[in-house]
């Protein structure tokens, strides 16, 4: 009694009894001055019931209290979420004026007292956008059906970061331009297959130009990595993988020609493989998913003509076609500097070298005892120049490039019930404006799953996950930059039955933050069986040690509605 009563005030639970169990995903909080003013407003609360293309759509105007719109040192979302019952992880998507700011997606939740989770989001560099009215949209669709009963209860704020002398207002960019579908009654993704193209014209004196590519795979790409070529997916028992390879390159395209391309992290969602390892703690990115940025910055001699340019979004794979399966959700984001004088900005590119699509090989060996190993490379090298002149007479020698290279490996072994997959996904992405880095991206994000098949009609099965997500990132030289070094280790065990599913799970994590502001943050923390077993926080962004008190109840038997790669038990539902 003593110990649960003391839980439910330390979890900070409202109401008599709930004593939910806090999802949560390791991230940095953002790093936002504490001591600023802030003002809060609440900008939606909805269940997500059944809520298939009915996203919730409201009308945001900028709070006044906090300083002149626009003036603020920073912007944070908060997404508290609760939810019981039994239900897959959904994408929840948040746009604000036809332009995605925030893609993340739901933990799974549990039967009875169900979950809670808080994720607060740095929106920053969406201030022009939040300065003025716009029409905020968050897209969250649920299923609710036979064996599917969990609803989503959510309240979205924000709070607003006064700025001060202490405090500057936050750099920004002048205008913001999506490629997205351009709704204001849902998220505005863009489904590709097929490439998408939208015809934008840019302000005639733009100075620099930065793409921010979102992008994740859904339906049969959302174990992408575990797509196998598909020279040998005819050599694998039917239904085992997708064919098409697991390549991926998001690339995106000015009037035809590639501008700039990100080879992306392979986020796992909750409901991923073995539901009960990712909870309490989600699989890294799945509350908060990885974007790419890109410096346009070469093309603004093209674009300020006055004229439409044609910008596509397109994700390819290492097939000769290049094609891939359906489907992948993509939008963009396009910050616009503008120069001081509305006289046109002029220059040209000087040199331009990137080919159509990534160079790829693709080999494989298969054994006469059935094992099939198959591996995928790719690597990618683009250079681009221009020379820019502003209509207040500046001059900028713009150098753009990226080198990336890829490798993914599968291991298909014994019959089958092994399935491996180590894939490596590195690159190094700099432009400099006159010799200065404006946009600089070193990422390595090595992955690795071990899948194993357990019984012979494929119900039960285990999965180990050794994920990184190493990344040294300057957005644009008016967003701040950041070193993010993290690590998850988990797996468990987990068994599909028509009684409920059933598993268990354990996550090991540690998380290294650093900023160009100097903030730091640390975190190191365990989890088995639903129950937090070490938690260690440290650096300025902490907000004190634990912040999960060790959760009291345990259950070694955890349900959940499951996805994993191919068909065999593809759309398993879970516990009635
Ligand atoms: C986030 O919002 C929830 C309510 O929606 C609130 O209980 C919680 O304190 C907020 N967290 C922070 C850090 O502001
Ligand atoms: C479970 O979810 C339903 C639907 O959202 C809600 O009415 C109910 O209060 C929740 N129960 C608990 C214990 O949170
Ligand atoms: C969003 O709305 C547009 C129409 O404005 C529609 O074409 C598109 O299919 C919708 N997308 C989703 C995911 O519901
Ligand atoms: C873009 O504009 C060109 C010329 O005006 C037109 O031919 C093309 O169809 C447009 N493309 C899209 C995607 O709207
Ligand atoms: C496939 O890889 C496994 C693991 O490295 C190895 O034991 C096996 O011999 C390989 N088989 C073939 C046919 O390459
Ligand atoms: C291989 O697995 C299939 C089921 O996926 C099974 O029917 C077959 O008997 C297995 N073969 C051997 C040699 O174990
Ligand atoms: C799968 O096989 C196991 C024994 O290996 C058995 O207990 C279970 O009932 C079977 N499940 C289904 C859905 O056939
Ligand atoms: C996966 O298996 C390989 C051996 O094939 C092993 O070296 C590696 O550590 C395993 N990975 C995980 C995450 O357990
Ligand atoms: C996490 O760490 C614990 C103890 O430190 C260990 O028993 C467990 O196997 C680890 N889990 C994974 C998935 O590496
Ligand atoms: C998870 O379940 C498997 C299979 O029942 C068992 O071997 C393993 O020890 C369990 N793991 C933990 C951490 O309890
Ligand atoms: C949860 O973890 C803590 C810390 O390791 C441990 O003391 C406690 O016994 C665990 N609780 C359960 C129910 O496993």
């Amino acid at each position: 009694m003593r110990s649960s009563l003391l839980a439910a005030l330390l979890l900070g639970v409202v109401g008599s009894h709930a004593v939910r169990l806090i999802d949560f995903q390791v991230a940095q909080p953002p790093p936002l001055p504490k001591d600023a003013k802030q003002c809060t407003i609440q900008i939606l609360e909805r269940t997500f019931g059944f809520s298939f293309g009915m996203s919730e759509v409201v009308a945001y105007a900028p709070p006044t209290d906090c300083g002149t719109p626009g003036s603020w040192a920073g912007i944070s979302l908060n997404f508290t979420v609760t939810s019981n019952g039994t239900q897959f992880d959904r994408l929840a998507l948040f746009s604000l004026d036809e332009v995605e700011i925030w893609r993340s997606s739901t933990p799974e939740p549990t039967r009875g007292d169900g979950i809670i989770w808080t994720y607060l989001k740095d929106v920053t560099r969406f201030i022009p956008l939040f300065s003025k009215p716009g029409t905020f949209v968050l897209q969250l669709d649920n299923l609710l059906e036979a064996g599917l009963d969990g609803q989503y209860a959510t309240t979205l704020t924000a709070t607003f970061f006064a700025s001060s002398f202490i405090h500057p207002p936050a750099k920004k960019s002048n205008s913001i331009i999506p490629i997205s579908l351009l709704s204001n009654t849902n998220a505005s993704l863009i489904s590709v297959p097929p490439d998408f193209s939208l015809n934008v014209t840019f302000p005639r004196n733009t100075v620099e130009a930065y793409a921010e590519l979102f992008a994740s795979g859904n339906g049969n790409e959302e174990f992408w990595y575990f797509n196998t070529a598909n020279q040998f997916v005819s050599q694998l028992p039917a239904g085992t993988t997708f064919g098409q390879g697991p390549f991926r390159e998001v690339r995106l395209l000015v009037d035809g020609r590639v501008a700039g391309v990100a080879f992306p992290y392979a986020t796992i969602f909750t409901g991923g493989i073995i539901p009960s390892a990712w909870r309490p703690i989600t699989s890294y990115g799945a509350l908060d998913l990885p974007t790419y940025f890109l410096d346009l910055t070469p093309f603004v001699p093209i674009l300020v003509d006055g004229q439409p340019h044609s910008l596509s979004l397109s994700v390819s794979s290492a097939e000769d076609d290049h094609t891939i399966n359906q489907n992948w959700f993509v939008t963009a984001a396009i910050q616009v500097v503008t120069d001081s004088s509305s006289r046109p900005t002029t220059g040209s590119i000087t040199k331009y070298d990137a080919q159509p699509f990534a160079l790829t090989t693709t080999t494989g060996s298969a054994g006469a005892n059935g094992d099939l190993n198959i591996t995928v490379d790719a690597t990618r090298s683009i250079h681009i120049e221009s020379e820019i002149v502003s209509g207040s007479g500046k001059r900028n020698k713009v150098v753009w490039s990226q080198q990336l290279s890829y490798s993914n490996l599968q291991n298909y072994l014994q019959n089958t019930t092994i399935q491996n997959v180590f894939q490596s996904t590195t690159g190094s992405v700099l432009s400099t404006h006159n010799k200065i880095p404006a946009v600089v991206d070193k990422f390595s994000y090595p992955l690795n799953i071990n899948f194993t098949v357990l019984n012979a009609n494929g119900t039960s099965f285990s999965a180990f996950f050794d994920h990184s997500y190493d990344r040294t990132v300057l957005p644009a030289p008016f967003i701040l930059g950041s070193t993010i070094k993290e690590r998850q280790l988990a797996g468990g065990f987990f068994t599909i039955a028509a009684t409920g599913n059933f598993g268990n799970g354990t996550s090991n994590n540690t998380l290294t933050y650093v900023d160009l502001a100097g903030n730091t943050y640390d975190r190191e923390v365990n989890a088995a069986l639903n129950n937090i077993t070490f938690d260690h926080e440290g650096g300025s962004l902490a907000r004190g040690t634990p912040r999960f008190p060790f959760f009291p109840k345990s259950t070694a038997s955890i349900s959940g509605a499951v996805r994993f790669p191919g068909l065999r038990l593809h759309g398993t539902k879970g516990e009635v």
